[in-house]
């Protein structure tokens, strides 16, 4: 294979993951349960759906009337834009209308009433129409559907997950402005403190719930509204395994077959480690304080061999010390403690404040130095038998009683 088609292969297996109606379910259900009126009386918006494949079309029809949804519209990407897109790695029947194939052109799938007379609004009164284009939700047409929408909801292309956060967030027209020769997608400056300039001021009206990577944490686009309590991660599925469908003919590992099937999902279907859910609707997840123990406590009990007998090691690079696992972070702690990504799924605004990532706070001029080399992208080192260690990226917190 090419290496065009090999990278072509490679976002489409990532583009092309359906999400498994439990996980749908499990998720909603936490913000039903934190507030029952949370999608009462609102339009929901479902993108970048197949809704041949997907299960978030199925299951807000399903539950249209148990959430009081005003109206749900969901969109899907016309095959020939997936085929272009993809190559020669997905083949559709060519659908008919009228006797003409109509695979250059998105659907539109729109559920607000009864339309079969049963007395009940559910997904067999869901009317569909093509749209005038191949439903890139970019385009004119969806960005309308965007804007009449109180609610987001979707597993977004992953290669197009930056620029699928930037359309929901700044209300513009993408494709508009390309066509216009703006930098679609660009990274967003970031001052002096780390944050997206753009993200920072970003009023975030739409209320979103979309799938994405745990690395997409670490982006200029998502790291300042999270900094911001302006995003958070989701209330399930975080840093454990998620199970998607997948097209036949998409090209998945072995590994990850075989780690769906163990989890008893066997034939087209795939996993994924490190995805999550962002959103900026709330749950009840996220307001649990962690309990932990003290600095001297885990210094006697810590199950961690790098912190029990030893205690926690200050940063060379930054003013802070390292905290390897997020359960032995010290609970009388008053500095600013470096501790691994994944805490965000421990995070608690009310307990913790975030001061930055490594990324943007670690000063590599010491390691240079120390070094007399450059030696990577910015983050946290220690000290360890007199050299400097490097470390994973870090999230730089503090207790919130200790400002
Ligand atoms: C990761 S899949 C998720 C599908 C569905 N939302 C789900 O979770 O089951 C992403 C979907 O977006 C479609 N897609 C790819 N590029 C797109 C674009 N530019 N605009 C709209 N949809 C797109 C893909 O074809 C695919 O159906």
């Amino acid at each position: 294979m090419s290496n065009k088609n090999l990278s072509a292969a490679k976002n489409a297996k990532n583009d092309e993951f359906y999400t498994q109606y439990a996980d749908i379910q499990k998720e909603i259900n936490a913000y039903l349960d934190y507030n029952p009126d949370v999608f009462k009386g609102k339009t929901v918006l479902l993108p970048c759906d197949d809704p041949e494949w997907s299960n978030f079309t199925r299951f807000f029809a399903q539950n249209f009337e148990t959430l009081g949804l005003k109206k749900l519209i969901s969109t899907s990407y016309a095959p020939d834009a997936k085929k272009e897109k993809y190559g020669i790695l997905f083949e559709y029947a060519a659908e008919q209308n009228g006797g003409r194939p109509q695979n250059e052109r998105g659907k539109i799938f729109v559920l607000d009433h009864d339309t079969n007379a049963s007395g009940r609004i559910d997904f067999d009164d869901l009317e569909w129409d093509y749209l005038d284009g191949d439903g890139d939700f970019r385009s004119e047409e969806v960005c309308k559907l965007r804007d009449e929408a109180d609610v987001i909801v979707t597993n977004p292309p992953f290669s197009l997950f930056r620029e699928f956060l930037a359309w929901i967030l700044d209300g513009k027209n993408c494709l508009a402005q390309r066509r216009r020769g703006a930098e679609v997608g660009s990274r967003v400056p970031r001052d002096h403190d780390g944050n997206g300039l753009a993200a920072k001021n970003a009023k975030v009206a739409k209320k979103f719930l979309i799938i994405g990577n745990m690395n997409a944490i670490k982006y200029k686009e998502t790291f300042p509204l999270i900094k911001a309590n302006k995003m958070w991660l989701g209330a399930t599925g975080n840093g454990t395994d998620m199970v998607f469908g997948v097209p036949e003919t998409a090209i998945i590992s072995q590994y990850d077959r075989d780690k769906a099937a163990k989890m008893g999902y066997v034939g087209n279907y795939t996993r994924l480690g490190n995805s999550c859910w962002f959103t900026n609707i709330e749950h009840g997840r996220r307001h649990q304080p962690l309990q932990l123990m003290t600095e001297r406590e885990n210094i006697k009990y810590s199950r961690h061999k790098e912190v029990r007998g030893i205690g926690y090691r200050r940063y060379i690079n930054f003013d802070g010390i390292e905290v390897p696992y997020v359960d032995a972070i010290p609970s009388d702690f008053d500095g600013v403690m470096g501790v691994p990504i994944s805490f965000l799924d421990k995070f608690c605004p009310e307990q913790f404040e975030i001061v930055g990532m490594s990324l943007d706070l670690a000063d590599m001029s010491v390691i240079r130095e120390r070094l007399g080399r450059n030696d990577g992208g910015p983050t946290f080192y220690i000290e360890k038998d007199g050299n400097p260690v490097r470390l994973y990226d870090r999230l730089a917190i503090r207790f919130r009683r200790s400002k």
